[in-house]
C-alpha cells in the first residue's frame, strides 16, 4: 500500500545552523506532547480542507485526461479516507539543510524542469495552528535532488561523497556562512503562494537520494513575503521549515525504475535509519507524505502527494 498516513514534520536546530546529515537534536517530552496537540487541534478545519481537495482532485483527473499523456485514467482512485485530517507542525526552529539556496528558488507552480523521473504533483495545505484557519497568500517554497541525488545550483557537487568528506576536500566547516553552491541552475527548485483556501500546487519529479540521506524534499513556508524589483523574494524572518518523506515501499518501487536505478554508486538510506526522520518520527507524528496514484491505478505513471501544513503565523 502507498497510503501512508499525513505527514506530519518537525524539526529542531536553529535556523542560522546548517545541519549535516547525520546531526539530530532529541526533542523533549514537552515538545513532542506540545506539537501532537497542535497537530490534533485543528482536526475539523484540516477535514474541510480535504473535502476542498476532494472536489480539486477530480479537476485534476479531468484534466489530466484531456491533457495529451500517456496516463489514462481508468479507476477511482481512493483518495478522502486515506488523507488524515491532522496536521504537519512546522516550527520556526528547524535545519534547512545544506542545499537551500534562496537565489535560485523561483516563482512557479512547475519545478521539474526537463528533469527525468516520476511525475509528483505536490498539493499542500496550510494551517495557522492558532487559529485554525488556511492561510491564505502565504509563499510555499520547496526543493529537492533529482533523480540521480544531485541538487540544482550545487551540480558540481558528487551526491555520493559523505558530507563530513565533502567538506574536508572543499576545505570547508560547518557554520552560518557555509555556502556550497556551485552554479545557478534552477530545477526542482520552486515557489508558489497558497489561494483563498490555504492551498497550492506544485508539479515536479518523485527525488532520489543522495549520500546518508533518506529520500526527502524540503518545504519552508514564508508567512510575510513579497516580490522584489529584480524577481526575488523578499520575505521577512517568519519562517518554518521541514522535511517530507515516502513510505519505504513506495520509494522501493520507485527506485527500481529508471533514471533512479541507475544510481548505483551508494545504497539508498531508508527513513528507519535517517536521522531527521527520526527525530519528525519521534515527536509522534508520521513524516510521511499521502500519495494517490494519478490515475488511481499505477503511482510509476505520476502520482499526487497530499500534506498539510500547520505553521504558528
Ligand atoms: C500528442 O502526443 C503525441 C506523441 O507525443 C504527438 O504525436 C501528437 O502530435 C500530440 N498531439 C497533440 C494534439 O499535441
Ligand atoms: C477526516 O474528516 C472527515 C470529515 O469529518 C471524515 O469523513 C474522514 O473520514 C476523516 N479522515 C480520516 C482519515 O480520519
Ligand atoms: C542530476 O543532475 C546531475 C547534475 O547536473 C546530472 O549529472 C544527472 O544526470 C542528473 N540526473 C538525471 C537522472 O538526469
Ligand atoms: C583552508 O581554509 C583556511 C581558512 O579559510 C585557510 O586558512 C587555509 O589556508 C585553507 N587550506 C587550504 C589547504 O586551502
Ligand atoms: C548563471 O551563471 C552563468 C555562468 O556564470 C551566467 O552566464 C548566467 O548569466 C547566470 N544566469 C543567471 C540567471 O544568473
Ligand atoms: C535582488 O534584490 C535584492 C534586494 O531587493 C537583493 O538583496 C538581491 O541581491 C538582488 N538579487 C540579484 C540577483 O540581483
Ligand atoms: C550495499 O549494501 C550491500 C549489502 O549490505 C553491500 O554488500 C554493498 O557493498 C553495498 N554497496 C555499496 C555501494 O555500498
Amino acid at each position: 500500500m502507498y497510503f501512508s498516513s499525513l505527514l506530519i514534520s518537525a524539526l529542531l536546530a536553529p535556523l542560522s545552523v546548517v545541519a549535516h546529515p547525520g546531526h539530530h537534536e532529541a526533542l523533549s517530552y514537552k515538545e513532542i506532547t506540545r506539537r501532537a496537540g497542535l497537530s490534533k487541534r485543528c482536526e475539523g478545519a484540516a477535514a474541510s480542507m480535504n473535502a476542498k481537495r476532494w472536489l480539486r482532485h477530480q479537476e485534476r483527473r479531468s484534466l489530466a485526461a484531456r491533457a495529451n499523456t500517456t496516463v489514462v485514467i481508468t479507476t477511482e482512485a481512493p483518495y478522502y479516507d486515506v488523507i488524515q485530517n491532522d496536521t504537519c507542525v512546522l516550527t520556526p526552529e528547524v535545519t534547512t539543510g545544506p542545499y537551500i539556496w534562496p537565489q535560485s528558488q523561483t516563482l512557479r507552480q512547475d519545478m521539474a524542469e526537463d528533469q527525468p523521473g516520476v511525475p509528483l504533483y505536490l498539493d499542500i495545505g496550510v494551517l495557522d495552528t492558532n487559529t485554525c484557519e488556511p492561510l491564505e497568500g502565504v509563499l510555499v517554497d520547496l526543493w529537492h535532488c533529482n533523480a540521480t541525488g544531485s541538487y540544482s545550483s550545487f551540480e558540481a557537487l558528487d551526491p555520493n561523497t559523505p558530507f563530513a568528506e565533502l567538506l574536508e576536500s572543499l576545505n570547508k566547516t560547518i557554520g552560518p556562512d557555509l555556502d556550497l553552491h556551485t552554479g545557478n541552475s534552477t530545477f526542482l527548485r520552486g515557489m508558489w503562494p497558497t489561494d483563498a483556501n490555504g492551498m497550492m500546487e506544485m508539479k515536479t519529479i518523485f527525488p532520489g537520494f543522495y549520500v546518508q540521506r533518506a529520500i526527502h524534499i524540503h518545504a519552508q513556508v514564508h508567512t510575510n513575503w513579497v516580490v522584489g524589483i529584480n524577481g526575488t523574494i523578499v520575505s521577512d524572518e517568519t519562517i518554518s521549515t521541514g522535511q517530507i518523506f515516502f513510505a519505504e515501499d513506495l520509494s522501493e518501487q520507485i527506485m527500481a525504475l529508471e533514471p533512479y536505478a541507475s544510481h548505483t554508486q551508494i545504497n539508498r538510506t531508508t527513513n528507519a535509519v535517517d536521522s531527521i526522520y527520526s527525530s519528525e518520527d519521534t515527536a509522534g507524528f508520521d513524516p510521511v507524505m499521502a500519495i494517490v496514484p494519478l490515475d488511481g491505478e499505477d503511482v510509476t505513471k505520476g502520482m499526487v502527494g497530499y500534506l498539510t501544513l500547520g505553521v504558528a503565523a
